[in-house]
């Protein structure tokens, strides 16, 4: 059976469903657990792509990667950013369902309703967080023939875009090796923890700029962002870690607490460091408890897990997060550049998409490490002039601008933040829609 017929079948239950029932929640969906590997348990949810758009074609396939390590796609993504339902269970009016099916997977293992069931379970790299999501794909792929012919996407944020890159070279391989049976069409890195130095370096000047550090601000967290840099330089990752968490604490002294996700707005008082924190339990707080906000966790420990029906008894939704953002402190501030130029120079199409007020990953970073490619079409790149976009919302007003040159794309989204489908919707579902050649 094709996409097309499954979901015509599920789009005529879903209409006798809605007419007798008015839970929002009935849908065309699917979700499993996956064991990727011994005591590593990942949890997947598929929503199929919305039936009335589908007639004219096969809509794509969208992976979804969530940052942290350790937010939850199947939450956040799902019901603050992209799913068909707001975290409220009303209908999100730019859900990504309109434009493809989309498959959240809580990773790395200990994420959301994923679990580890020892400590050895978690991962500690994004080798072992790509050869996992492998895992999940073949099984994925196996069990839903009718994906293997539909184009595949991964789309991601924040830290969810190094893990993306990385999984895209897994599965490029995977594909021409004959392991995985999947039409691999490319990968989006939004906002992405791609080159990590590159954002910290660029934090000072961005802010300075923006109003939001005076001389001596500036000077300090330039101070804070060098010892990072030297850190990086020696290789000492763990230390980098710890040292970016500091000059985060720098940025909070010097601009009364701006907030990493958005420039126009502050830090919430439960994110703000206090002399106590170890720096791990720090960045938790700073970096997990918003993607794990005690509505969004009420819904997921409430209904969602009541009907879900398969997450086990002892497995909280965000219960190991800070495990797995722990786990992988050692890796974090490792770049990725190469493995984005082993994807250009595999052929496989890359797009960059970053919001204009992010500062965690802010923009000038972007522009930083894609200017250091060593991919061949780089100069050509370089020569050509961005295109401005209408924001659908608002015709004659600018959302966003962007470039492509052969298998290379960037998006710089206008004044969304870090989360860019929760603060510019329609100009997101647009970018969806481009960038999977539907417009
Ligand atoms: C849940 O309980 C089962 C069985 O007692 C155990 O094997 C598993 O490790 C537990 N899982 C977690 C996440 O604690
Ligand atoms: C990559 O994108 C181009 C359009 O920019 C398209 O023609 C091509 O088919 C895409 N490649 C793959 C592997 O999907």
């Amino acid at each position: 059976m094709g996409l097309l017929q499954v979901c015509s079948v599920l789009c005529f239950l879903n209409s006798l469903i809605s007419a007798g029932l008015s839970s929002p929640l009935a849908g065309r969906e699917a979700w499993n657990y996956v064991e990727v590997r011994d005591g590593a348990h990942m949890f997947w949810w598929l929503y199929y792509a919305d039936c009335q758009s589908v007639q004219s074609r096969d809509l794509p396939l969208v992976l979804w990667l969530q940052g942290g390590p350790g937010g939850s796609g199947t939450g956040f993504g799902n019901f603050e950013e992209i799913g068909p339902l707001t975290r409220d269970l009303e209908p999100r009016k730019s859900s990504w369902v309109q434009a493809a099916s989309v498959l959240f997977v809580d990773n790395p293992v200990g994420t959301g309703f994923s679990y580890a069931q020892n400590p050895e379970a978690f991962a500690t790299d994004v080798s072992t967080v790509a050869s996992d999501m492998l895992v999940l794909l073949q099984s994925f792929f196996t069990e839903r023939t009718e994906f293997q012919s539909v184009p595949f996407y991964i789309f991601s944020e924040s830290y969810g875009g190094k893990m993306a890159a990385a999984i895209s070279l897994e599965v490029t391989k995977a594909v021409s090796q004959g392991t995985l049976k999947c039409v691999f069409a490319g990968v989006a890195l939004g906002d992405s923890w791609i080159s990590p130095l590159d954002s910290v370096m660029t934090w000072g000047p961005y802010l300075y700029t923006t109003s939001l550090l005076d001389d001596f601000g500036l000077q300090d967290v330039n101070a804070a962002a060098a010892a990072v840099k030297q850190a990086v330089e020696q290789q000492q990752f763990l230390k980098a870690t710890e040292l970016w968490s500091v000059t985060e604490t720098v940025v909070e002294q010097n601009t009364n607490g701006v907030n990493f996700y958005n420039i126009l707005t502050q830090q919430p008082d439960d994110r703000l460091s206090s002399p106590d924190d170890d720096f791990i339990s720090l960045q938790t707080r700073r970096h997990l408890r918003p993607l794990y906000r005690q509505s969004l966790s009420e819904l997921m420990n409430g209904p969602i897990r009541k009907k879900l029906g398969i997450v086990p008894q002892n497995v909280t939704w965000g219960g190991q997060a800070e495990q797995v953002f722990s786990s992988m402190s050692g890796d974090f501030m490792r770049p990725v550049v190469d493995v984005v130029d082993r994807l250009l120079a595999a052929g496989v199409n890359v797009t960059v998409y970053n919001g204009q007020l992010d500062l965690i990953v802010d923009t000038l970073g972007q522009e930083l490490w894609v200017k250091r490619l060593k991919w061949d079409g780089l100069p050509a790149f370089n020569q050509l002039r961005w295109t401005a976009l209408d924001d659908p919302a608002s015709p004659g007003v600018t959302g966003a601008f962007y470039k492509t040159y052969k298998n290379f794309a960037f998006y710089w989204i206008l004044k969304a933040g870090h989360m860019i489908p929760a603060d510019q919707g329609p100009m997101a579902l647009q970018m969806l829609k481009m960038i999977t050649q539907q417009v």
